[in-house]
């Protein structure tokens, strides 16, 4: 494919837990292929990630991914400006994986390298929305390791203004799907079942933490969630459509909440949802009429952009590439993020 020489053609890799991807994007917003190797079968038997085995798979995966992304992009290895990997926060086995190849790829070429915040890049896939949102505006993140509240000031810098206290919404789903006996991972499955039930038969109380605060809680509507499949008894599966819209409704009315809040305290009139429980288009329409009734505009990834993907990595990394932050051959992972949580690449 013949690019503009002044195009900036970044090739992300993201491998922090269970998708081994890969992805080519021009100037941050041209996806030109984007590939996800999902381990989903693998590690399902476990009912969870199984550390070891991600790896493992990664390794397996790592090469072909790449191949196939580069190939659907229709461009070759010395077109490409520079390298975007996910350096953490996740398993630090999975991360070796893509980062050291990252690193092997970019040294080989000669291109510089980027250290990509797995986080900063879920909040990067909020500008595939279209339109993208205008800033300052304010950003929910819920996957299955994070729900934090970020403002959002410019493409490479937000602040944390809250997160969870223990869960995270999308642990929450899986957990309760897990007891429910619906496999791993959870949330689309139980937003089907959902569909079919009544989210007023079953309350869940709302855990809003402190009311100023923009912190979550889900561990406790995940225990009472328990609490009633247990009670059902022989009546469990007349009962879980029914459990399981009281539980998102309970879920969806939090961060609707919180997110609205937020914006109206930071007085944005842009918002977004990313991670994986944004592929939640029940939530995200709930959250969408809120808005619209508080005068706010929705935006939301399209929904392959919304669980791990490297078209995200390669677009937080074109932004840092172009403050002049690349991380050196040396450069390590992370299991944890740093604190604060804010664009540390
Ligand atoms: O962003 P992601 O792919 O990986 C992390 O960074 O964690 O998010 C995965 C999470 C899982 O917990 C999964 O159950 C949840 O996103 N998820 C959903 C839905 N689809 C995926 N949660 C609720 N409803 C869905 N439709
Ligand atoms: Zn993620």
């Amino acid at each position: 494919m013949e690019l503009p020489s002044t195009s900036s053609v970044i090739l992300g890799i993201e491998s922090s837990c269970d998708e081994t991807a890969a992805a080519v994007v021009v100037d941050g917003k041209e996806i030109l292929s984007s590939v996800v190797a999902s381990q989903v079968k693998t590690h399902a038997p476990y009912g969870g990630v199984v550390p070891e085995l991600a790896s493992r798979k990664h390794i397996e995966n790592i090469v072909p991914v790449t191949r196939q992304a580069l190939l659907q992009a229709g461009v070759s290895e010395k077109r490409l400006d520079a390298v975007a990997a996910t350096r953490g926060p996740g398993l630090v086995g999975a991360l070796l994986v893509g980062f050291s190849f990252a690193k092997a790829f970019s040294w080989a070429l000669g291109i510089p390298l980027i250290g990509v915040n797995h986080l900063d890049g879920h909040l990067a896939s909020a500008f595939f929305s279209s339109p993208a949102p205008e800033f300052p505006f304010v950003a929910l993140l819920a996957s299955g390791g994070h729900t934090a509240v970020y403002h959002v000031v410019s493409h490479t810098r937000a602040e944390l203004m809250g997160q969870t206290r223990d869960d995270a919404a999308g642990e929450a789903y899986d957990k309760v799907a897990k007891m429910m006996g619906l496999g791993y991972p959870g949330g689309s499955a139980i937003e089907k079942l959902a569909a079919k039930g009544d989210p007023q038969k079953i309350h869940f109380t709302r855990p809003f933490v402190d009311k100023s605060s923009f912190d979550f809680s889900f561990s406790g509507i995940k225990t009472a969630a328990g609490r009633v499949i247990r009670e059902a008894g022989e009546r469990l599966d007349e009962e879980m459509p029914h459990i399981a819209a009281g539980f998102q409704q309970a879920v969806a009315d939090v961060l609707c909440h919180k997110l609205i809040h937020a914006a109206k305290t930071r007085e944005c009139r842009h918002i977004a949802m990313v991670g994986g429980v944004a592929a939640n288009r029940t939530i995200t329409g709930m959250l969408r009429r809120k808005a619209e009734n508080e005068g706010l505009v929705l935006h939301v990834p399209p929904l392959d952009l919304c669980g791990d993907n490297a078209a995200m990595i390669a677009a937080a990394g074109f932004f840092m590439l172009r403050e002049g932050k690349t991380a050196g051959i040396e450069s390590d992972v992370y299991a944890r993020v740093p604190a604060p949580v804010s664009k540390t690449g």
